[in-house]
């Protein structure tokens, strides 16, 4: 992978992403409609042709985040209007039926499908943005902070009975503020290399709201330590950027004295990455670089290193490699966020975790089921440790007959900050599969059995990984 550096990009004029406009006009949601009509139906759209329509959709939109008022009387009015609309529209174009599915729509495949639905979440978060804009003037990190005191410290726990009442995947404020800094919005639908997140994927990752929160406090509470200490310059690298380089921008928000290369795997995530920085008028402290960093050499020694790079269990991602790489280059007064991950297991029972009286929580687009588990810690990783392989031993003895599974979770400590199992997807318990879709079931018969080993390197997944 060649290292690149977008700082003497030709700046380009803010326009409508072509892309965008095309998709309006012909893209069609599973519904059958376009996605103008699909975001007019959910109220997020503005009318372009209809001003007073316009102000009382970002109303609405506003006041459903508690962020506005909308009198009744506005909404009578909206509701007139789009009644008016609807009816406009069935005798323009009577075989618009809003349930109607196309063609194109019943052929689609599973990947056309999912790139739709992006292209849909794109077109949405466009009329977020849009709706929200006016009300993020002043300071980039009091607007921060403030979003960081509204974010929640645990996850939230739902039952049967409450699954109705579960967060739909949409982004979150802290998102949308920092994606109204994109010159233009990214094309959801990207490619990946090896190893990388996708744009999206990178950018979703603000959606996990407790991971986000804790690893934003954690760099603040860093920073102030560091300035504490008396340093000039804070030399930081944040290993693993994504397309929004919130851990980065926050850090130079929250000291003039850091400079920080950011590195980033997928070129366009890093492209993406750069504007926003610049947008910030950060691009002189903040030094965005398409890098592997497996491989990154920082040019002096590191005084702040930074890398979520890591999914439960120090499996799938490449944060053990990529600290094995950077650490030596931190000084000994330095700091390295996260502190410390320990690894955790426990045999779940397959009753417990089908159970369909169970608990769950939801982490962005995904739901998990929640069990009460002993879980026994089996592993403790700090930055820089050398770690070729990780090797957990779980007795079997004490456990009742019956199926289980091999669960794998984490604790994350970010400084004083702690991610707990359940709280983040860097620490939602995985099992030990067969195949992606497939978890390996233990059958325990109540005798004296052996223990279950599970063996794997770090930045594996767990598929096949129990013998
Ligand atoms: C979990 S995301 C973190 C996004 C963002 N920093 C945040 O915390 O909200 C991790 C990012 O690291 C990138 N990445 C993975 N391996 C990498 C490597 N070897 N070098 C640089 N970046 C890498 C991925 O492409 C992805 O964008």
């Amino acid at each position: 992978m060649t290292e690149g550096t977008f700082d003497n990009l030709p700046s380009q004029p803010k326009a409508p992403n072509p892309r965008l406009l095309e998709l309006n006009a012909k893209a069609k949601s599973p519904d059958g409609l376009t996605p103008h009509e699909e975001g007019e139906r959910r109220g997020l759209f503005a009318h372009p042709d209809q001003p007073e329509a316009q102000r009382l959709l970002q109303k609405e939109y506003l006041s459903s985040l508690g962020l506005g008022e909308m009198s009744d009387k506005e909404r009578e009015r909206l509701r007139a209007i789009r009644a008016e609309n609807y009816a406009r529209r069935q005798r323009e174009e009577p075989q618009i039926e809003p349930t109607r599915r196309t063609e194109e729509d019943r052929d689609m495949s599973g990947d056309q499908a999912q790139a739709r639905s992006h292209e849909l979440q794109l077109l949405y978060t466009q009329a977020k943005l849009a709706a929200l804009k006016e009300h993020w003037q002043g300071d980039p990190k009091t607007i921060i902070d403030h979003m960081i005191d509204d974010m929640p410290d645990d996850v939230t726990v739902y039952t049967m009975d409450t699954l109705a009442r579960m967060p739909k995947d949409e982004p979150k404020p802290l998102e949308l503020y920092l994606l109204s800094h994109a010159r233009t919005l990214p094309d959801f639908t990207d490619g990946k290399p090896e190893g990388a997140l996708s744009v999206m994927e990178s950018m979703r990752c603000l959606r996990d709201e407790v991971r986000t929160k804790k690893f934003l406090l954690g760099i603040r509470e860093a920073i102030a330590n560091l300035d504490a200490s008396g340093v000039d310059v804070i030399r930081m690298c944040n290993a693993g950027t994504g397309a929004i380089p919130i851990l980065a921008i926050y850090a130079a928000l929250c000291s003039d004295k850091v400079k920080c290369d950011a590195l980033e795997l997928n070129p366009n995530a890093a492209q993406i990455a750069h504007e926003v920085v610049k947008e910030f008028g950060l691009q002189d402290r903040i030094h965005v670089r398409q890098a592997d960093a497996t491989k990154f050499e920082p040019d002096e020694p590191l005084d702040f290193l930074v890398s979520e790079t890591m999914h439960s269990g120090l499996t799938a991602e490449p944060i053990v490699q990529i600290l094995s790489n950077l650490q030596p280059h931190v000084k000994d007064s330095g700091i390295t966020l996260p502190s410390r991950v320990n690894i955790q297991a426990s045999l779940v029972s397959l009753a417990d975790y089908a159970s369909p009286n169970g608990k769950f929580v939801k982490i962005y687009g995904d739901m998990h089921p929640l069990t009460d588990q002993d879980w026994q810690e089996v592993a403790s990783y700090s930055p820089g440790d050398n770690l070729d392989e990780i090797s957990i031993t779980i007795p079997t003895g004490d456990k009742p007959k019956g199926n289980y599974m091999v669960g794998i979770t984490s604790t994350v400590d970010v400084g004083t900050q702690h991610i707990a199992p359940y709280q983040s997807l860097i620490t939602m318990p995985q099992y030990v599969r067969d195949t992606k879709s497939d978890p390996r079931i233990f059958t325990l018969t109540g005798n004296a059995q052996d223990p279950i080993n599970v063996k794997y390197r770090p930045g594996e997944t767990l598929e096949g990984k129990a013998a």
